[in-house]
């Protein structure tokens, strides 16, 4: 399992292969391959994955298909294919190194049950190979099988294959569970052996043990076989999957590079609108200079990401947690390169009009959500100005004291004053450090850091849920009132909707929640009415206790990064909500009297208030 987003060819690298492809060609050749084979096409699913904790972005094709992979019948049949977009944080450091991305689109093909090793590497092969297909030259093609270890033997039944369909066996290169093992994203989940597929570059080999699979460069990988054959459990057993299933990944904008010829991905029409735009807002030429690109690639990587998440049905907004706390860094560190390179005015929106323009036909969300793309990039953008400023003039104060310091590192306790009082990001003062020549300490910051987050814990713990304070009967009725204000929001507004915190006293509720927009007074107007409703109908207020990861799957909802150490208590309002809570509730609805909005407003960034009584 190679990490293989973007591409950057070697600067020896040959070019063999002159082809024009793009990828919107790409993409509908390899369906239409897959759909002549008896494959469903089906819809790629959101960049946010659904009920999995353990992870905060869509990584693969295969993430959406987990339940599918494990046993579950899918709807469309046995035979699968796609196109899904993807994100892989993991090194966003290494972004801008002309070779990683964040944000990229993958193509896959699915066999539930149906199809395994030998149909799999047919189909690879035909696709891969054949004139009318992508037509690569055989000799040009590597690949490699897994080489066993004592829980799974060696893979020889790929490798026979392979040899049939005329792969000479010094291509066919066995490699360890480092190289050749899919596992899931998260800890858990399908996974097994699988079977890469590799173009030769045309360079000398390395070594005598140069073989496919080898990171020279002359060796790069386009596609994956994976043969799911365990699940791996939380216990970090391989159980035997109940049917064994085939699972692909062909990223699309490394293929792309490679069959154009390509030195890098940034070289392909995926994006050079992107860089011609922002050449053209910093009046300056990609290629001259060094490090001006790196900044050039980091935005344009970037903001195809940023708009991506925005875009997705289930957007996340910027903000301090989890997946919205990626999508702030991604645009943070954006507009900073922005910045560097001179750019005045918005740097973001400008770029995502391209992208999205560029990318509308595949990914219609993009257009449909075109208005909050847009605001909220500048919002957050025009936030981070000001933080910026403030930091950087704090920044440029402490200088001349860091710069006497022959150790050349700055005082972690120094980076995360300007964390804590400005909002600087570390990441940010690290960049601004290392431009300088030095280090920060960065154990001394991770002590400052939760020093600090163990004092905010206990002055804020009350104010989120987990437990009445008062339980006299006025607060027990407030508190179920929540959950009911709480699921109504999500019907009205989307599941983007997140209790932030609550706050209850004898006389009213205070409840906050995750929204960008304030509410309209049609909106507001239909949230009260629905909680009405609920009391209306005196639904019965249930308690039952189990696991969280029971409760998720049960589909209650329950505080992201929550963590519990037993058994949760999940509390079902009729047919209508269910939610992970300490309680106390009261029976049934009916008797809370009429529920009334006095007030919604801003609470913080990204977060709304809503006042309310039960009169
Ligand atoms: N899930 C496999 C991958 O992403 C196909 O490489």
């Amino acid at each position: 399992m190679i990490d293989w987003p973007g591409l950057t060819l070697d600067e020896n690298a040959e070019v063999f292969y002159y082809f024009s492809m793009n990828t919107d060609e790409l993409r509908s050749k390899y369906i239409e391959f897959f759909i002549s084979k008896a494959h469903a096409q089906i819809q790629g699913k959101s960049l946010l994955p659904d009920n999995d904790p353990t992870v905060l972005f869509t990584t693969a094709g295969m993430h959406p298909l987990v339940p599918y992979l494990l046993g579950e019948e899918h709807p469309a049949g046995k035979r699968l294919v796609d196109y899904q977009k993807c994100i892989r944080t993991g090194d966003i450091d290494s972004v801008g190194d002309a070779s990683h991305l964040t944000f990229f689109e993958m193509l896959g093909n699915w066999s539930l049950g149906d199809y395994f090793k030998e149909g799999a590497i047919e189909m690879s092969f035909e696709f891969l190979t054949s004139p009318q297909w992508l037509g690569i030259p055989l000799e040009k093609l590597g690949i490699t099988v897994f080489e066993g270890d004592q829980t799974v033997p060696r893979d020889e039944e790929s490798a026979v294959v392979w040899r049939r369909l005329g792969i000479p066996a010094d291509r066919i290169s066995y490699r360890p569970r480092s190289d050749n093992w899919w596992g899931p994203a998260g800890t858990t989940g399908p996974c097994g052996p699988d079977s890469e597929m590799f173009i030769d570059m045309g360079k000398e080999p390395c070594g005598p043990d140069c073989a496919p699979g080898c990171s020279c460069g002359k060796w790069l990988e386009i596609w994956n076989d994976v043969f799911m054959q365990y699940n791996k459990t939380a216990e970090g057993v391989y159980e035997p999957l109940a049917r064994i299933c085939v699972d692909t990944g062909m990223g699309i904008e490394r293929t792309v590079t490679i069959l154009n010829n390509k030195k890098s991905v940034y070289d392909t029409e995926i994006f050079t609108p992107i860089i011609g735009a922002v050449e053209k807002a910093a009046a300056y030429t990609y290629g001259v200079d060094p490090e001006k690109d790196r900044s050039v690639r980091i935005i344009s990587d970037h903001v195809r990401a940023a708009t991506f998440v925005l875009g997705d049905p289930k957007a996340v907004s910027p903000s301090n947690v989890g997946a919205g706390y990626v999508l702030r860094r991604l645009i943070r560190r954006a507009v900073r390169h922005g910045r560097k390179l001179g750019i005045a005015g918005l740097v973001l929106s400008p770029l995502a009009r391209v992208i999205i323009d560029q990318l509308k036909g595949p990914y219609p969300e993009l257009v449909e959500n075109q208005g909050y793309i847009i605001a909220e990039l500048d919002k957050e953008e025009g936030k981070f100005l000001e933080t910026l400023q403030k930091g950087e003039h704090e920044f440029e104060k402490l200088l001349p004291s860091l710069l006497k310091d022959p150790r050349k590192t700055m005082s972690g306790r120094l980076a995360f004053k300007l964390y804590d009082t400005y909002g600087f990001p570390l990441e940010l003062t690290q960049e601004l450090a290392a431009e300088q020549g030095f280090t920060i300490n960065r154990a001394e910051f991770d002590e400052a850091f939760k020093k600090h987050q163990e004092l905010s814990r206990s002055g804020g713990e009350q104010i989120f849920k987990g437990g009445l304070g008062d339980q006299g009967e006025m607060a027990v009725k407030y508190h179920t009132a929540t959950h009911l204000l709480h699921k109504a929001l999500r019907m009205v507004l989307g599941d983007h909707v997140a209790q932030k915190g609550s706050n209850i006293t004898a006389e009213r509720m205070r409840f906050d929640f995750s929204h960008s927009a304030p509410l309209g007074a049609d909106e507001l107007e239909r949230v009260q009415a629905i909680v009405n409703e609920q009391i209306r109908r005196d639904l019965p207020v249930t308690m039952a206790m189990m696991s969280l990861d029971d409760a998720k799957a049960s589909g209650a909802i329950a505080l992201f990064g929550e963590k519990y150490e037993f058994q949760v208590k999940v509390y079902t309002i009729g047919d209508f909500s269910k939610e992970v809570c300490g309680g106390p509730h009261v029976e049934h609805t009916g008797a809370m009297g009429a529920f009334k909005i006095q007030k919604e407003q801003s609470s913080s960034a990204g977060v709304r208030r809503i006042r309310a009584v039960l009169e």
